[in-house]
């Protein structure tokens, strides 16, 4: 893998690798797709300010996530049909996020279920929780993320209507899904992909099997997801959720003071910054640049996590800077398993892990806890 040397080249290669329909469901976001690009365009308007002549020798990435020691500042988001992406692949991507010393989240739409990847990996992981109107299978999925231990619950609240992707509806994945013959053509030139897929252990809804009756395949169930999606969904859920969920609680998805404010109140133990990577309103802000006024507004009541355009170390610096305590990332995980499987998310984390530790270095800051605005040129 020594010609990977940036998330680009994990993102290239992963298209190539990856049959189209999945490569442009992980890769594309919501309508002309405004938000995916301000995220990456507002990342790249901050400026790093370079120090000279400072002893950077003992610098360190190693930090806290929600109290708990992390070897950097990182996570690797909740991305629903991660197994998509290569066969078994969420717990490909919990066993590298665990190896580097990470937390690692599982989506509710995940196709390794709760139990494969708690069964597979050494150590918790977080789980990413959809409410849907079915609240006795709400309940159900928290009881199962307490039994597998579960170390965190990401209740992610930026979904209660769906925004539309032009391509995904282009390519078929819809529900049902279109066979046309392109994308049988598409299949049968990544054999590996279609191999590895056939060799894991799903390809459904890992978490949803067993929940209607008669039938566990991917179509019927994304049907029945499909009606779930509740549209009443509002604080007091969040209230509900708190009762049954005993551990700590992420709240994902919240882009407004006002909304920040609110979380609050709840206990959450944290907040993730975030526009589920312009997936869904496209038209907001970028996550970085509603991210220092959430700062300013919480930031001493609750941990502040963020997502949205992270490619590269640089970028990680940049958020803390502004007063992220961490950063999640979803597709540059998600492109290095596409092109690699387990080994690609893992040299996706070192990529960024070994790029933040140089940009600190030439920022002359030597621990985590140093990074604040002081680190940009203004
Ligand atoms: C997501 N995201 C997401 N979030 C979530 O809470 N549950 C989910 O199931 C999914 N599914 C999902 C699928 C795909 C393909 C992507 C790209 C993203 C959003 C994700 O957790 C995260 O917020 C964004 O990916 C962050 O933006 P970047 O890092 O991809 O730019």
């Amino acid at each position: 893998m020594k010609a990977m040397t940036c998330i680009e080249d994990l993102r290239e290669t992963a298209r190539r690798k990856v049959p189209r329909a999945f490569f442009d469901y992980a890769d594309g976001a919501a309508y002309a797709e405004q938000t995916l690009r301000a995220n990456s365009a507002d990342l790249q308007e901050i400026k790093l300010r370079q120090r000279i002549l400072v002893d950077v020798a003992a610098r360190t990435t190693k930090t806290q996530v929600l109290g708990e020691p992390a070897a950097l500042p990182l996570i690797l988001a909740p991305v629903g049909l991660t197994g998509m992406q290569y066969g078994d692949g969420e717990i490909h991507a919990c066993r590298a996020a665990q190896a580097a010393g990470i937390p690692y989240t599982l989506s509710t739409m995940s196709i390794c279920s709760i139990e494969d990847v708690a069964a597979n990996v050494d150590k918790p992981f977080w789980f990413q929780l959809y409410v849907m109107k079915d609240r006795g299978f709400i309940r159900e999925l928290i009881e199962r993320a307490i039994a597998a231990k579960c170390s965190a619950l990401v209740l992610t609240v930026d979904l209660q209507v769906i925004g539309q992707r032009h391509q995904d509806i282009k390519n078929g994945m819809t529900v049902p899904p279109e066979w046309t013959l392109s994308k049988f053509v598409d299949f049968a030139t990544k054999p590996a992909w279609v191999a590895g897929v056939l060799r894991g252990k799903r390809r459904t809804f890992g978490n949803l099997v067993g929940h209607l009756k008669g039938t566990d395949d991917i179509t019927a169930l994304g049907a029945w997801i499909s009606t779930q999606f509740d549209t009443t969904l509002n604080w007091k859920d969040v209230e509900w959720i708190r009762s049954i969920w005993p551990g700590k609680l992420i709240l994902k998805g919240i882009l407004d003071v006002e909304d920040a404010e609110e979380a609050v109140k709840t206990g959450a133990h944290a907040l993730v910054v975030s526009n589920h990577g312009g997936r869904q309103l496209d038209g907001a802000p970028s996550s970085i640049e509603v991210l220092p006024e959430i700062v300013d507004a919480v930031g001493s009541q609750m941990e502040i996590m963020f997502d949205g355009g992270i490619r590269s170390g640089q970028d990680v610096m940049r958020a803390l800077a502004l007063g992220a305590k961490s950063c999640m990332i979803g597709r540059a995980y998600i492109h290095g398993l596409g092109a690699f499987g387990g080994p690609g998310v893992a040299k996706a984390i070192d990529l960024i892990a070994n790029e933040l530790s140089v940009t600190m270095g030439l920022c002359g800051v030597n621990t985590i806890a140093e990074i604040d605005d002081h680190v940009l040129a203004i």
